[in-house]
């Protein structure tokens, strides 16, 4: 018997939105089914793709959880009044599953202290890194902190995040590195799609950009349009994503970054979309920008499995996924005209260009196969 037929597993995530960590969520909930809950702490789209395919979901709290990245000890301390009923709430849910697996930091906080008054094992996912550019002290004080006493695992998202993770004072010896899962069938998109998609954008003779990310200041969408303005004039760019946690002054920002450039005929934003393969398939290159180090990033394995070259940013777990000059581009982080000059070389040199993509498929395909990582996650799991 395989160990996902009996494990029962209660699944926390504090989002409603679907961000990669949400979407890396599906492809773990899907094998334990029959036998799982996903808990959510807020209403949203992230449901509807949970329930779409067939993974029970229940939404925990419709209030929202007043502690941000960036929160003091003292607002912290004041939102714990506010999570009680919500802790109870998991701690009795909890008490029909075998384990409690949190992925996100808010669902930490709730699944550690549940999981004690429940007596029930805790996961922890780590798909961040606890660094200063990305978290309070406070918030990698409580992280780490809750994490060392209660989590009987932590799968951390790359060795960048289970770097980071000990360098915070986290504990080494209980994590795990398992990368996201694909999928590879999903990003093979026919041709005549890809011509379709070129034409409705109005861009078949240009050289496409693309870029896939929720609009935010350490996404660094600021950095490809500056780049794109030293760069040959048939290239173009498309930024796909939307602003998922509040970040409408940055996209502000953005708008006025391009009028001011003057580059609104080479630039198009098109929001968040459901259809990323056959975007990213549109695309001659795809660009990941990150001005902080990314802690996985999804979106460039995702580029790879579409045979496309991508160029990233230096830092994080992208170094784990790009291999410079063999299956793509790495680039310094927050430097325009370096990366530039990588769009330049790639519209200049396309046979050059499309054997790294090549070699990207292959890497990709090996290195994050879903099935494989699913097996990966269940040996972690029966291991505790
Ligand atoms: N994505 C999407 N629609 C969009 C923009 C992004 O479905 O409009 C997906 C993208 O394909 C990727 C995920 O969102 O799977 C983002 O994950 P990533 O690890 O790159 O970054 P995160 O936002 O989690 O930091
Ligand atoms: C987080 C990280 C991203 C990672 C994703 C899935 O959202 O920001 O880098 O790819 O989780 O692990």
């Amino acid at each position: 018997m395989y160990v996902y037929e009996y494990m029962r597993i209660l699944f926390l995530d504090q989002s409603g939105k679907p961000g990669g960590a949400e979407l890396c969520l599906i492809d773990i909930a899907k094998p334990y089914r029959q036998n799982c809950l996903v808990g959510l702490f807020a209403d949203g789209s992230f449901r509807d793709l949970l329930e779409k395919k067939q993974i029970p979901v229940k939404i925990l709290t419709n209030q929202a959880i007043e502690v941000r990245k960036e929160s003091s000890f003292k607002q912290g301390l004041a939102s714990l009044n506010q999570l009680l009923p919500l802790i109870i709430k998991v701690a009795n849910i909890a008490r029909d599953y075998d384990l409690i697996y949190a992925n996100t930091q808010k669902a930490l906080v709730i699944g550690a202290i549940a999981s004690f008054l429940s007596r029930r094992k805790l996961v922890y996912h780590l798909h961040d890194i606890l660094s200063p550019e990305h978290f309070s002290k406070t918030n990698r004080t409580i992280a780490v902190a809750l994490a060392n006493r209660f989590a009987k695992l932590i799968i951390a998202n790359s060795q960048a995040s289970k770097n980071a993770f000990i360098e915070a004072g986290g504990r080494g010896d209980i994590v795990e590195v398992i990368y996201n899962g694909f999928d590879s069938k999903s990003y093979q998109i026919n041709q005549v799609e890809v011509k379709s998609l070129r034409q409705e954008l109005q861009l078949e003779d240009k050289f496409i950009i693309g870029h896939f990310s929720r609009l935010s200041p350490w996404k660094g969408q600021h950095v490809l349009i500056e780049a794109i303005a030293h760069s040959p004039a048939e290239v173009t760019a498309i930024f796909v994503g939307d602003a998922l946690f509040g970040e409408q002054e940055y996209v502000k920002q953005l708008h006025e970054q391009v009028s001011k450039l003057k580059l609104e005929n080479r630039i198009k934003f098109l929001g968040f979309r459901s259809d990323i393969p056959q975007l990213m398939s549109a695309c001659n290159l795809v660009a990941h920008t990150s001005t902080a180090a990314e802690p996985f990033g999804r979106v460039i394995v995702e580029a790879m499995l579409c045979g496309k070259p991508v160029v990233a940013a230096n830092a994080g777990g992208a170094i784990e996924i790009v291999e410079p000059g063999v299956n793509g581009f790495l680039v310094t982080p927050n430097k325009p005209q370096e990366l530039a000059q990588v769009i330049t070389t790639c519209v200049k040199e396309p046979s050059k260009t499309s054997m790294l993509a090549e070699n990207a498929l292959c890497s990709a395909r090996s290195k994050f196969d879903v099935a494989i990582i699913n097996q990966q996650i269940t040996q972690a799991l029966s291991k505790i």
